[in-house]
């Protein structure tokens, strides 16, 4: 049976791609951020998980306001990213896990969820940015399944409907029959908006609870309403949505490894955190 390692987030800015290809990892504004990776690789290279499953939104290249999926899972054999607008370079294609992507669709079905099914789509920097980032380079990066979820355009899934996606995700990674092991990734967030009246909001407080609350009380997240969230994280902070169904698919003990926040990077509070899956020991019966 396949098991969940452990969980990642990061923060997906697109500027973190141009940093890198530029090579200012080591530069004074960047530094404190890609920082926060060491720890993550040093994790990933002793747990060598054989896939992922990324929990991330589309903004706007794959899916637009036409036509807007609440959740939506790939089940391509290969998933091309392109440039919805930033400018950043355009990443190689990454692997998909088909027959896992297919087993965690008919999971979710069968629990009453019901994603959109996509055997073709393009990835945007919210997915190209983390593999990078915690891959490093295609020796290293792992197939892939990638989840995505409604933070763009209202009515949003609530943070309490991503959190129990996020455990369906989890008992369908756990119900697998191949031996391999997965890591789940969340990327976005945290607290930054980009348009409007409060273009440049940052909300450190709630960026703490957010933090806090992947190993506490997650009550504290997925009590909060989609209007008052974008209230606390701002329009783009609701991207925390995606760390909230991460963090649902860790079913055991979840021990908090690494965390890194720094801010700003670009327009936003910058959050990484590394979680352990610790399989909870058995009771007699
Ligand atoms: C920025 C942050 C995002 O999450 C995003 O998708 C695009 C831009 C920013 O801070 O620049
Ligand atoms: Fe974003």
């Amino acid at each position: 049976m396949a098991c969940i390692v452990g969980g990642l987030a990061t923060s997906h800015v697109p500027a973190i791609g141009g940093a890198m290809a530029k090579g200012l990892q080591k530069d004074p504004y960047w530094a404190p951020f890609f920082d926060g990776f060491p720890a993550t690789h040093r994790w990933l290279d002793s747990v060598k998980p054989d896939a992922a499953v990324v929990i991330y939104n589309d903004h706007g290249l794959n899916f637009f306001l036409d036509k807007m999926p609440t959740f939506a899972v790939g089940a391509a054999p290969e998933y091309r990213n392109s440039d919805e607008g930033w400018g950043i370079p355009v990443l190689a294609p990454f692997k998909g896990d088909t027959r896992l992507s297919w087993h965690i669709i008919e999971t979710l079905v069968g629990a009453e969820f019901d994603p959109v099914s996509c055997q073709e789509m393009l990835v945007d920097h919210a997915f190209s940015i983390p593999m990078e980032l915690f891959f490093r380079d295609r020796a290293h990066v792992i197939p892939a399944v990638p989840v995505v979820v409604n933070t763009v355009q209202h009515p949003l899934p609530s943070l309490a409907r991503c959190f129990k996606l996020g455990q369906a995700i989890g008992r369908a990674i756990e119900s697998y029959p191949e031996d391999i092991k997965v890591v789940v990734i969340g990327t976005g967030g945290l607290s930054h908006q980009l348009e409007g009246e409060r273009a440049g909001f940052i909300n450190k407080d709630f960026d703490k609870v957010c933090m806090d609350a992947m190993t506490g009380d997650i009550s504290q997240l997925t009590r909060i309403n989609p209007h008052d969230l974008v209230e606390l994280a701002g329009s783009q902070g609701v991207e925390v949505m995606n760390w909230v169904a991460m963090r649902g698919a860790l079913t055991g003990e979840v021990v908090e490894l690494h965390r890194n926040y720094h801010l700003p990077i670009s327009n936003t509070a910058s959050g990484i955190m590394l979680l352990e899956n610790r399989p909870r020991l058995a009771h007699a019966a």
